[in-house]
């Protein structure tokens, strides 16, 4: 093992505390330096002792936070705490040069640390760590054997270093299978663990990338864990995040219905239900379960729209970067500004971004996405915009970077995306008209793109509470009794209520209602009528057939939105979270089939126009002077969460 020397320690603890603005030297930065030396023996020690020190880091670092004070301030002093270490470090040294190990252990002996209680959440006992220090010889660590592994499915390197990691205390696992069903680049395994003379039960292994993997985590521990009832699918463990792979992994336990071995998700076992079944679990096995632990749990709010729906759609512009630096652009870009959301920016014209995130790298296109912030909170991943056209340039920018200034000619908008997703639709009407003549059964309906902006615009009251931020019906697992389990919550975070109802009905309409729709535009104005009929709240009862049937699933769904609208009644809170999540769908063109995207642009069509017919029906009540005008604008509660290089 490789001696490191206390002054490296110091000066990595002092990287550390600068890069949070702190500019002083605490116990926290001390430990993180400690976790960053690869070959260290505090890492030894911790993932002997079953802890993950990429993890431990991380952690530490969401306690500490990102001080937003920049200005520059000489030296870094030592809290009386640390200092009193340095002491201790001393005393252990004696003669000695003091070394890694004394550090350690002056830590460990300090006790209510930030470290120590991050590790004690986390369920470590920290005596015994203690004792693995003091007793650790550089032999420990190869008497601990790799994990055989044996499997049914093709798996990466990295892929395999992740399940080493998880299952270091087995003798051997068992790659089953491998799950289909989620939308994301996610591998989720079926994973069959032994000790020497017993297998254990089954377990689902989720492998995405490193910064995917922490924030389900640390969802899991913010909104789930305690708020939840056991029909959840539960988190085991911390998470597996070996230091040289760019994947990690959490482990699941696994749900499936009894007498089968293969776990049933809504989306595929959706068709073999009514309407009313699907209606009935979507009410009595999910809301009336998870209610009071989340969307019952909620706040008055006023919002701007773009806040919680703005995330969701294609991005405000795309631009190609430009060589050329002009002394002034036609336009200053910052995040949260009101240009992603106006009509003023045009193809052809330059813009200088500033102070915008890396959120997404894709290698493959040569492209990359930068947003307001970074990480998967709806405000973080607002303003987002796409550079094209990278090439080689790419290797150059790293996840949740923020880049000072960039220069750049706008390719496309917005609109201008979205008018292409429509047109792969061959529509029959003209897309860049305002109108869209339908049936007469139908009528006319308002071309929704041409609404975009401002209804993102626009200001809403509402009610803020956790959602599960991706409520579609494959995220809903059928249990051993017949019972609805709730999975997948890299997205959970508090926002709007009405997100996940108008996220569910979108998915009921794409994966339950279109393959049941007569094929062809027609077919589709044909439920378009109906679901008319159903904004109305007419009466289908009479019109029976398969759509019709499936319908069923959608009144449920209403009757919990009525009970969830901030403003009784005032259904146009619904309708225009409903009318954007609707077009997202235009996106998912190799998922989602051409008349299942039909139906929800001419959703959103319908969507656009009940709302606006639910508040003209209004006027003049007191609902127009809108809702709780005193109430605090709960808008400071969406700090942007920067946490530029919390992965490395
Ligand atoms: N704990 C589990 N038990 C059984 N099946 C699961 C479990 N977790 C996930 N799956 C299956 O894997 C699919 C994808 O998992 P999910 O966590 O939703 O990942 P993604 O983020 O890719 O959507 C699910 O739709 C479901 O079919
Ligand atoms: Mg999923």
């Amino acid at each position: 093992m490789p001696t490191v020397t206390l002054h490296e320690i110091e000066s990595l603890a002092e990287q550390e505390s600068a890069r949070h603005h702190h500019y002083y030297i605490g116990v926290e930065h001390l430990f993180i330096a400690l976790t960053k030396l690869e070959n260290g023996l505090s890492n030894a020690v911790l993932e002997s002792c079953g802890l993950e020190p990429r993890f431990i880091r991380y952690s530490i670092r969401q306690v500490i936070g990102v001080n937003e004070d920049r200005r520059y301030w000489p030296g870094f002093k030592l809290t009386p705490r640390a200092r009193k270490i340095f002491e201790k470090v001393q005393y252990y040294a004696g003669i000695h040069n003091p070394s890694e190990r004394d550090l350690l252990l002056a830590i460990l002996d300090e006790g209510d640390s930030i470290p120590i209680r991050v590790m004690q959440e986390m369920g470590a006992d920290i005596e015994y760590i203690r004792r693995t220090a003091s007793n650790w010889s550089t032999r420990s660590k190869s008497e601990v054997p790799a994990v055989t592994i044996q499997s049914n499915v093709p798996l990466s390197d990295d892929e395999r270093k992740v399940l080493q990691r998880m299952f270091r205390n087995y003798q051997r696992i068992e790659v089953e299978r491998q799950l289909s069903g989620g939308y994301t680049a996610a591998r989720l395994l079926v994973v069959r663990p032994y000790q020497p003379h017993r297998a254990e039960a089954r377990v689902v292994v989720k492998i995405d990338t490193r910064s995917n993997i922490l924030y389900e985590k640390r969802h899991y521990d913010a909104y789930v864990k305690d708020t939840l009832p056991p029909t959840t699918a539960r988190l085991l463990d911390n998470p597996a995040l070996p230091e040289d792979s760019l994947l990690g992994g959490l482990k699941y336990t696994l749900i499936q219905p009894s007498g089968s071995s293969d776990p049933i998700d809504l989306s595929s076992h959706a068709d073999s239900l009514s309407g009313i079944e699907l209606g009935s679990i979507i009410q009595t096995n999910i809301y009336d379960v998870y209610a009071e632990g989340w969307w019952s749990q909620r706040q008055r709010y006023r919002f701007g729209v773009w806040r919680e729906y703005e995330h969701i759609l294609p991005p405000a512009l795309e631009i190609t970067l430009s060589s050329s630096q002009y002394p002034v652009a036609d336009h200053v870009l910052e995040p949260l500004g009101t240009w992603s959301r106006r009509n003023t920016i045009q193809v052809g014209d330059t813009v200088e971004l500033r102070h915008f995130t890396v959120q997404k790298i894709r290698p493959e296109q040569n492209t990359l996405q930068v947003t307001a912030g970074y990480g998967p909170e709806a405000v973080n991943r607002t303003s987002k915009i796409e550079i094209i056209g990278l090439e080689g340039e790419i290797s150059n920018y790293h996840l949740g970077d923020v880049i000072e200034s960039l220069f750049g000619i706008v390719q496309r908008t917005r609109e201008q995306i979205l008018h292409a997703q429509v047109e792969q639709l061959s529509p029959p009407f003209d897309i860049s008209a305002d109108s869209i003549y339908g049936p007469e059964s139908v009528g006319t309906l308002p071309n929704p793109l041409h609404h975009v902006n401002h209804l993102l615009d626009r200001r809403l009251s509402g009610y803020l509470s956790i959602i599960h931020g991706d409520l579609h019906l494959a995220n809903i697992l059928i249990g051993p009794a017949g019972d609805a389990w709730l999975i997948d919550f890299g997205l959970t975070r508090e926002g709007h209520t009405l997100f996940d109802w108008a996220t569910l009905e979108v998915s009921v309409l794409a994966t339950v209602i279109a393959p049941r729709t007569p094929n062809g535009w027609e077919g589709v104005w044909g439920t378009i009528r109906l679901l008319k009929m159903i904004n109305q709240n007419q009466s289908i009862a009479h019109l029976r057939n398969p759509v019709t049937d499936a319908l069923d699933a959608l009144r449920a769904i209403r009757e919990i939105v009525g009970k969830n609208l901030a403003r009784p009644n005032l259904w146009s809170e619904y309708y225009i979270a409903l009318a954007l999540l609707a077009l997202r769908g235009l996106s998912w063109e190799t998922t989602t089939s051409i008349d299942a995207r039909r139906l929800l642009f001419l959703t959103a069509a319908l969507a656009v126009q009940a709302a606006d017919e639910a508040e003209s029906s209004l006027i003049g009540s007191d609902v127009t002077r809108d809702g709780f005008g005193s109430q605090i604008d709960k808008l400071s509660a969406y700090d942007i969460d920067i946490s530029e290089e919390d992965l490395d």
